[in-house]
C-alpha cells in the first residue's frame, strides 16, 4: 500500500504535494518523492520520510505536480526505486499504487525497444509504456498503455507540455478532491482534507483528465459522471478510515491481510505453495523472536512439528543472546514485524556466526533483518501503525502455515485439505469481525477488573499468551497466561472472585482436559469467559460467559481465537479510556537492547 497525490491549480504545487504526502504516511513511509512541472519536469525522491525529503528540496515553482510515499513490495527501499518514475525522455512522470502482475513481460518488451530502466520496481514500466504510445495526445497514450497492463493500479501521470493530470484506477483506490480553480488527486481522503471536503471517488476502469477547472472521467462505455461527496470526517478520522483507532482498523484489515499473504505464495488454483526460498538442508529449526512475534513462533512450533515433522525450538531472542545454545544443522528463523528489533537482529547475527542458515520473516521490505538473514519471507500486512501488533501477528501465523506446508510430510489429500481450510480463513475471520458487538461487551466487563488470567492448552496456549499481552499492553490490566494444566502448580493461589479467567476451550484433543480445569477454576469462584466452538453445546453449563467462534480445523484455531482476544483487549482498553494506538512506555519497534 502506497500513497499517491497530485495537484493542478493556481498555487505552487510543491508545498501542497508535501503536505498531502505527510497525511498519507500511514500508508507507507520507507521512501517518497515528488515531480513538479515548471518549464520542465523536476523530480526529487529518496529513501526516508517526507520530512527528510522536504529539507533536501529546492523551491520548485510549478503549478502542477505529483507525489508518492512508498511501502515497498517490489524492490527494496532506495532512491532509484522511489516514485515518481520517469520515461527515457524525462517528459512523462508517473506515480503508482498497486501491483502490475505482467510487469516483467512489459519490461522485457520495452527494453528490447530501447527503453532503459533505472529501478527494480514493477511501477517503472508505466512511464515507459506511455512514452512508447505517446504521439502528442497524452490521454490516448495513457489509455493505450493501460490496455497492455494486467494488475491493480491507481495512477497519476504528469507530462511536459500538458497542463493536465491523467489519472486511472483499477482495484486500487483513487479519489479526486474538488477545489475552486484547482483540483487534487490522492489515494485516500486524508491527503485532501486540508484543501477541500468535496471528493469524487473513481471506480475500477475509470480514466480521468484533470485540469485546474475541469474533471472529466471516462470508462469503457465513454464519459461518465461520478457523484461529488462531502466528507464530514476530521483529518484524524480519515486516516483511520473512520475507525476510532488504527488498532481497530488494522484488526478489521485482517481478512485482506490473510488473502494478500496467501496470495503471494499460494497458487490461486493449484494446492501449490512456493515461498521463493532456496532449498536449505537442516535437521531442526530454531525460531527466534520477541513479544507478539515470539507468540507466533510458539504457534509455529506446533505447526511445523505436526505438518512437517521437524524438531522445532522457540526462543526469546534476548535470552538466546545470553544462552550457550548448541546448534547443529539448524535452520534459524527470525520472526519480526519491523525487521528492526535489536534483540532479534543480535540473535540472527549470533546464529550466523555459529554457521547456521538464517531466514527472516518480516513485514518491512529492506529492513535490517532482511540484510542480515540469508533469506527473507515477506508477510503482506502493509504498514501497521498501532503499537500493539494485530494484523502482522495474523500474517506471521499465515507465513508459518505456509512454511509448514512447504515442508509438509503428509499424504497429498491431507495437505490439500489443509490448503482448502487455509483459503477459508479470511471468511472465518470476517464472521468474528461481524460479531464484534457481542465481543465488545465482554471487553467492557473485563475493564472493571485489575487482574485477569488466560488459560489454554496445546496449540492455543501461545494464543493465551498473546491475549494476555494484548490486554496488558493496551488496557494496563495485569494479565497472566498459563497452560491450563499448570494452574494447580501455584497460580491457583491467585484465583479469587476478582480474577476473571479467559479460557480457550478449543474443539480439539484438549477439550476434555480444559473442561476439567474450568471446573477447578469455577470451584474457586473466579468468573470464567470461555472461547468455544459455535457447535459446542456443553460449555455453557460450566462457565459464566461464552464467546462463540466459527468452526475451523483445530490447527487453524489460533487464527480465529487470536482475533477474538484482540477485540476483547481493544474494548477493555477503550472502556478504560486508554491510549490504544500509543500505549504508555511502549514503541512500535524496539531498536535498543
Ligand atoms: C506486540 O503488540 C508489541 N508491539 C511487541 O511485543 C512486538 O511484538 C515486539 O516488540 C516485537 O516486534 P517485531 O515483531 O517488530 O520484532
Amino acid at each position: 500500500m502506497c500513497g499517491i497525490v497530485g495537484y493542478i491549480g493556481g498555487r505552487d504545487a510543491q508545498p501542497i504535494l508535501l503536505q498531502s504526502l505527510r497525511r498519507l504516511e500511514y500508508r507507507g513511509y520507507d521512501s517518497c518523492g515528488i515531480a513538479v512541472l515548471a518549464s520542465t519536469i523536476k523530480v526529487h525522491k529518496d529513501v526516508g520520510r517526507v520530512e527528510q525529503l522536504e529539507k533536501a528540496l529546492p523551491k520548485n515553482k510549478g503549478k502542477l505536480g505529483i507525489g508518492h510515499t512508498r511501502w515497498a513490495t517490489h524492490g527494496k527501499p532506495s532512491k532509484s526505486n522511489a516514485h515518481p518514475h520517469i520515461d527515457c525522455s524525462g517528459k512523462i512522470a508517473v506515480v503508482h499504487n498497486g501491483v502490475i502482475d505482467n510487469f516483467q513481460q512489459l519490461r522485457d518488451k520495452l527494453t528490447q525497444e530501447g527503453h532503459r530502466f533505472r529501478s527494480d520496481t514493477d511501477s517503472e514500466v508505466m512511464p515507459h509504456l506511455i512514452e512508447s504510445y505517446y504521439q502528442g495526445d497524452l490521454e490516448q497514450a495513457v489509455r493505450r498503455a493501460l490496455v497492455d497492463v494486467h494488475g491493480s493500479y491507481s495512477l497519476i501521470v504528469l507530462a511536459a507540455n500538458h497542463k493536465e493530470l491523467l489519472v486511472a484506477r483499477n482495484e486500487s483506490p483513487l479519489v479526486v478532491g474538488v477545489g475552486d480553480g484547482e483540483n487534487f488527486v490522492a489515494s485516500d481522503v486524508p491527503a485532501l482534507l486540508d484543501y477541500t471536503d468535496r471528493v469524487i471517488y473513481l471506480e475500477d476502469g475509470d480514466v480521468g483528465v484533470i485540469t485546474d477547472d475541469e474533471i472529466r472521467l471516462f470508462n469503457q462505455a465513454g464519459e461518465v459522471r461520478r457523484e461529488t461527496n462531502v466528507i464530514p470526517w476530521t483529518m484524524e478520522d480519515a486516516q483511520k478510515g473512520g475507525y476510532d483507532h488504527f488498532m481497530l482498523k488494522e484488526i478489521h484489515e485482517q481478512p485482506r491481510v490473510i488473502r494478500d499473504t496467501l496470495g503471494g505464495y499460494l497458487s490461486a488454483i493449484e494446492p501449490e505453495v512456493d515461498l521463493g526460498l532456496e532449498s536449505t538442508e537442516f535437521e531442526d529449526i530454531l525460531l527466534l523472536a520477541c513479544g507478539t512475534s515470539y507468540h507466533a513462533g510458539l504457534v509455529g512450533r506446533y505447526l511445523l512439528e505436526k505438518v512437517a515433522r521437524i524438531p522445532v525450538r522457540v526462543e526469546i531472542a534476548s535470552e538466546f543472546n545470553h544462552s550457550n545454545a548448541v546448534l547443529g544443522e539448524t535452520w534459524v528463523i527470525g520472526i519480526t514485524q519491523s525487521g528492526e528489533t535489536a534483540d532479534l537482529l543480535g540473535a540472527i547475527k549470533k546464529a550466523k556466526q555459529m554457521g547456521c542458515k538464517t531466514l527472516a520473516i518480516t513485514n518491512c521490505v529492506g529492513s535490517s533483518a532482511t540484510r542480515i538473514a540469508d533469506q527473507t519471507f515477506y508477510i503482506r500486512a502493509q504498514p501497521e501503525i498501532g503499537v500493539a501488533a494485530t494484523k502482522s501477528f495474523i500474517a506471521q501465523l499465515i507465513a508459518l502455515y505456509l512454511l509448514a506446508l512447504s515442508q509438509a510430510k503428509m499424504d497429498i489429500r491431507s495437505r490439500e485439505g489443509l490448503i482448502r481450510e487455509l483459503r477459508l480463513l479470511p471468511d472465518k475471520v470476517q464472521l468474528i469481525l461481524d460479531g464484534e458487538d457481542g465481543i465488545s461487551k465482554y471487553g467492557k466487563y473485563l475493564s472493571t477488573y485489575d487482574n485477569a488470567f488466560f488459560v489454554a492448552r496445546g496449540i492455543n496456549f501461545p494464543v493465551a499468551l498473546e491475549g494476555a499481552l494484548k490486554l496488558k499492553e493496551i488496557s494496563y490490566i495485569h494479565a497472566e497466561a498459563y497452560p491450563a494444566g499448570e494452574l494447580k502448580h501455584g497460580p491457583f493461589a491467585l484465583l479469587t472472585p476478582d480474577t476473571p479467567v479467559i479460557a480457550i476451550a478449543a474443539g480439539d484433543d484438549t477439550y476434555e482436559a480444559m473442561l476439567t480445569n474450568i471446573k477447578e477454576i469455577k470451584a474457586r469462584e473466579s468468573p470464567v469467559i470461555a472461547l468455544a466452538d459455535e457447535a459446542d453445546e456443553d460449555i455453557d453449563k460450566f462457565v459464566d460467559y461464552v464467546i462463540r467462534v466459527p468452526s475451523v480445523a483445530p490447527i487453524f484455531s489460533p487464527v480465529i481465537n487470536s482475533v477474538v482476544l484482540q477485540l476483547l483487549a481493544y474494548y477493555a482498553a477503550k472502556e478504560r479510556g486508554c491510549s490504544i494506538d500509543m500505549p504508555r512506555n511502549l514503541a512500535k519497534s524496539v531498536t535498543v537492547k
